[in-house]
C-alpha cells in the first residue's frame, strides 16, 4: 500500500493539528505521508517544518503543487486563501482538506463543488466534533428510532477573545474570515447539531457587537426551525467569561447533552432517558460506539480511510454546504430584519455572494 502524499499550505497555529493528526496515522497505518509545506511566512514555515520532519518547504501553495508530487493538500490558511488553494489543488489532480470555514460566502463553496465535479477529486471540510463515539451514539439513537422524533435543541457555544485576538488582520473582517463569532467559533456546534437534525427550514436571528472593535458580530442568537418539526435555539459569543461549548438534543424519549470546550470525550456526555423508556434507549447509548474524544486525528482516520475506498471523504461538500448556508442564513435574517429560509439565499441574494450582505446595519 503506498502512503498517500500529503502536503499542507499555511503552517500556523491549526496546522500542528493537522501534522500530529497525520503522524499518528503514519504511526498507526503507515497509509499517509506528510511530505511537504508551504507558507508565504518564512519563519512560521521553517519553524513547523523544523517541528515536524518536513523536508520539501514551499514559499507558496503553486510552486508546491508544482513541484511536491502529492496526493492530497491539508489547507491550513486563513478563510479567503482557502478556494484559491483547493481550486489550484483540484486543477493539479489532489484530494482537498480544508479546515473550516471552507469558504467565506456561498456562492465560493458552489465554486468548489463545480471544481469537484470538473476534475473528479474531492474536497472534505474540518468539522472535527461530527467525529467522536459520543455524536455517533446521538446519531444512533435517532437512527434507530428508540429516541423518537426530536424536538428541541440548544446549541451554544459561548467562548472568550480578547481584542487582541480581533486585532489579528484576518480575523473579525468579512472579506478574510466571512464572518464573526458565528462564523468563526460557533460553526463547530452548528455543524454537529446538523449533522443530528438534518435540514433546517427558516431561521430567524439577531446579531450585535457587543465589546470587541471588530467589523463583524461578536454575539449572535437564531431561532431555526428542522425539516421534520424540531427547532433549535443557537447562541454564539466571543465575550463571556465563563466558556463553554454546550449542545443539548431533547427526543421524545431521552435528553443527550454534551458539555466541553474545544473537544469532547465520552465523560462529557450525559444522557437522560424519558419515564418509560430507560431500558431501550440505555441499551442503544451503551452498545457504543465508545472511545474515539472529537478531534482531527478522528476526522483524518476517516478521512483516510474514505480515500483509500475512492469514496469522497468527510465531511464531503453536500454534507458541509447546509453549515455555510445555516451562517449565511443567520446573517441574512439578523441584518434584514426578517425570517430566512434556505431557499432565499440563492445567487440573486446579497448573502449568496457576501455574508454581510449590504452589509449590517451597525
Ligand atoms: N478546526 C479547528 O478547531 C480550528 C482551530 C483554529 C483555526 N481553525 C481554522 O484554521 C484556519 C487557520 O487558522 P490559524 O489559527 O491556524 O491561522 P494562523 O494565522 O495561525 O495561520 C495561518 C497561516 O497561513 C499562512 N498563509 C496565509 N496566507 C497564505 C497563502 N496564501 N499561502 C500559504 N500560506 C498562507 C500564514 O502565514 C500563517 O502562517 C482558519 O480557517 C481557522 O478558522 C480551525
Amino acid at each position: 500500500m503506498k502512503p498517500i502524499r500529503t502536503a499542507i499550505v499555511g503552517t500556523g497555529s491549526v496546522a500542528r493539528l493537522h501534522a500530529e493528526a497525520l503522524r499518528a496515522i503514519a504511526g498507526e497505518t503507515g497509509e499517509v505521508e506528510l511530505v511537504a509545506a508551504a507558507d508565504t511566512d518564512a519563519a512560521r514555515l521553517g519553524a513547523f517544518a523544523a517541528e515536524f520532519g518536513v523536508a520539501a518547504r514551499y514559499p507558496d501553495a503553486a510552486t508546491l503543487l508544482e513541484e511536491a508530487r502529492v496526493d492530497l493538500v491539508s489547507i491550513c490558511t486563513p478563510p479567503a486563501a482557502h478556494v484559491p488553494v483547493a481550486l489550484a489543488a483540484l486543477a493539479s489532480g489532489c484530494d482537498v482538506v480544508v479546515e473550516k470555514p471552507a469558504t467565506p460566502t456561498l456562492a465560493e463553496f458552489d465554486r468548489l463543488i463545480d471544481a469537484e465535479k470538473a476534475t473528479g477529486r474531492f474536497v472534505a471540510t474540518v468539522s472535527q466534533h461530527r467525529f467522536g463515539s459520543g455524536a455517533q451514539r446521538v446519531r444512533e439513537l435517532l437512527r434507530s428510532g428508540v429516541a423518537g422524533r426530536p424536538l428541541l435543541a440548544l446549541c451554544e457555544t459561548t467562548w472568550f477573545r480578547d481584542q487582541a485576538y480581533f486585532d489579528v488582520e484576518w480575523r473579525g473582517r468579512w472579506e478574510t474570515e466571512g464572518g464573526g463569532t458565528t462564523m468563526g467559533h460557533g460553526v463547530h456546534q452548528i455543524d454537529l447539531m446538523l449533522s443530528v437534525l438534518g435540514p433546517w427550514t427558516s431561521v430567524n436571528a439577531l446579531a450585535r457587537r457587543q465589546a470587541r472593535r471588530t467589523e463583524t458580530e461578536d454575539v449572535s442568537l437564531a431561532h431555526v426551525a428542522f425539516d421534520g418539526g424540531a427547532v433549535a435555539s443557537v447562541v454564539n459569543s466571543a465575550v463571556s467569561p465563563r466558556e463553554e461549548s454546550y449542545l443539548r438534543f431533547d427526543f421524545e424519549h431521552a435528553s443527550v447533552e454534551v458539555r466541553h470546550l474545544y473537544g469532547y470525550t465520552d465523560a462529557d456526555w450525559v444522557l437522560t432517558p424519558a419515564p418509560g423508556h430507560e431500558e431501550e434507549v440505555r441499551a442503544v447509548w451503551e452498545a457504543g460506539p465508545w472511545g474515539v474524544g472529537s478531534g482531527h486525528l478522528a476526522q483524518f482516520r476517516e478521512v483516510m480511510a474514505a480515500l483509500r475506498e475512492g469514496a469522497a471523504p468527510p465531511v464531503s461538500t453536500k454534507d458541509a454546504r447546509p453549515t455555510v448556508q445555516l451562517v449565511a442564513g443567520i446573517y441574512a435574517s439578523a441584518f434584514g430584519g426578517t425570517p430566512v429560509c434556505p431557499e432565499d439565499l440563492g445567487p440573486a441574494s446579497p448573502h449568496h455572494h457576501r455574508m454581510q450582505g449590504d452589509g449590517p446595519a451597525w
